[in-house]
């Protein structure tokens, strides 16, 4: 497919253009910039839209005049994006969008300006085709979603009338292949922490102190290690008690879709998997709750050697979580856990990051059927139920407060490298992205 002209492409690449890390505070002209763009798109498409602010980045809220009688659909998504680091592994600097050979590469490509931009483009294409929606829309795109959208709560408790709706359809999440979309109906949650251990008062010549002197990077190791028994699950006192169990209809539909262990084993380029014993690696991404090292450091790191006892080390830890895990009681669970084996020795430090509930959605609802329908339409093909092993933090609290069903229909590939280097999306998944919003949306009018 030659796109080079695709109609859409100019004001894709504007958008791709901000810098719009929210989760660097030096970014946060940009990320201003980015939400400003977005709200003059909205009003040159007819729709009244402003920028909320939240206390951190700000909301972006658009919407149609609303009539009576009609249903209403929010459609979220997020404008900010990951940090781009490490920039010397892309091709091309991650703000500078390149199309090649029909895909676009650039940061945000696929999570999530791509695929939001897909569905506010679709609204545009309705409108200028019929001159009105099917329903009462509300856009509502935020700002902070990669860095746990931890001001959104308080805004949506704050708005909950203005933002009242039936529906939340949300496109942030994945398909199997580029021949097989998926509905989305469960996504894991998260709970992300930071472990300090201290030792001496500085560093210590490990010649004249080793052997008297306490190692905080050695206890680290030790309580990184205690976090997983041998077969690989999570050792931490009663961390298993609220998983609920896989039903039957999941696993053997689950093992009927073109993903098994080499699929993951080629997609993430080892020569193994490793993981909790008794689950396929589908089953463990999907429905199965991790503890994982995210960063661990202290002592010397630089060439050769150095003898030194470090006076501090540290390790970043965050832990997916499947429905009915609460992050709060994991949080405790974990804190008691490592107070209990710490030695004295040390001192620890424990700092809170993310939170994020689990989500379970109905895949057979009257509206999940629409979905489907929509879907099947803009792909030429069946959806595949699935439920996927990303997080999207807010979603449990949106469905709380607003009280309506989510929906994800996610446009985004395997390899679409998100929150990687060399991030891309298709220009088809765009254009059937575009498809998708007019056929849901005509979907869900006469659900
Ligand atoms: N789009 C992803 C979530 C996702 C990824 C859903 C893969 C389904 C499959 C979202 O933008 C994201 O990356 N969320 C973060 C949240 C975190 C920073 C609190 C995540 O999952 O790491
Ligand atoms: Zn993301």
């Amino acid at each position: 497919m030659d796109s080079s002209n695709a109609p859409f492409l100019p004001e894709y690449f504007e958008f791709l253009r901000f810098q719009s890390i929210s989760t660097d505070p030096a970014y946060a002209p940009q990320v201003n910039a980015c939400a400003d763009w977005l709200v003059s798109k909205f009003q040159r498409m007819g729709l009244s839209a402003q920028v909320c602010p939240t206390g951190g980045h700000p909301v972006v809220i658009a919407r149609n005049e609303p009539k009576p009688g009609r249903r209403t659909v929010l459609i979220y998504g997020h404008y900010d994006v990951q940090p781009v680091d490490p920039v010397e592994e892309w091709t091309t600097p991650p703000f500078e969008p390149r199309l090649e050979n029909g895909v676009v590469f650039a940061r945000g490509a696929t999570d999530n300006k791509g695929q939001i931009l897909a569905h506010i483009l679709g609204v545009e294409k309705t409108l200028r085709e019929k001159g009105e929606l099917p329903v009462n829309l509300i856009f509502l795109v935020e700002g902070e979603e990669e860095s746990g959208s931890q001001n959104l709560a308080a805004f949506l408790e704050a708005h909950r009338q203005e933002l009242k709706c039936d529906l939340i359809a949300i496109s942030d999440t994945g398909m199997i292949s580029p021949e097989l979309p998926a509905l989305t109906y469960g996504l894991r949650g998260i709970f992300s922490m930071e472990i300090r251990l201290k030792g001496a008062e500085s560093d210590l010549h490990s010649g004249i102190y080793g052997g008297v002197a306490p190692n905080p990077a050695t206890v680290l190791a030790r309580l990184l290690a205690a976090l997983h028994d041998d077969a690989f699950r999570v050792a931490v006192p009663g961390f298993y008690d609220a998983v609920m169990p896989l039903q039957d209809w999941e696993r053997s539909g689950w093992a009927q879709l073109p993903v098994n262990d080499d699929f993951f084993k080629m997609a993430i380029r080892a020569h193994a998997l490793m993981g909790e014993a008794g689950y396929s690696a589908l089953e463990r991404a999907w429905a199965r709750p991790t503890a994982e090292v995210n960063g661990i450091g202290g002592g010397y790191q630089g060439q050769g050697d150095k003898t030194v006892i470090p006076r501090e080390a540290f390790a970043k830890l965050s832990f997916r979580l499947v429905p009915d895990q609460k992050p709060e009681a994991v949080e405790r669970l974990v804190r008691a856990f490592f107070e209990k084996i710490c030695p004295p020795e040390v001192q620890m430090e424990i700092t809170i990051g993310h939170g994020g509930d689990p989500l379970l959605c109905d895949p057979h609802s009257c509206y999940a059927l629409a979905a489907r329908r929509a879907l099947a339409k803009a792909w030429g093909t069946e959806p595949a139920l699935i439920r996927e092993g990303g997080s999207i933090p807010i979603l449990h609290t949106l469905r709380g407060v607003l009280g309506a069903e989510i929906l994800l229909l996610g446009l985004a590939l395997p390899d679409c490298a998100a929150h990687a280097p060399n991030e891309n999306f298709p220009l088809a998944n765009f254009e059937a992205g575009m498809r998708l919003n007019q056929l849901l949306l005509e979907e869900l009018a006469k659900a």
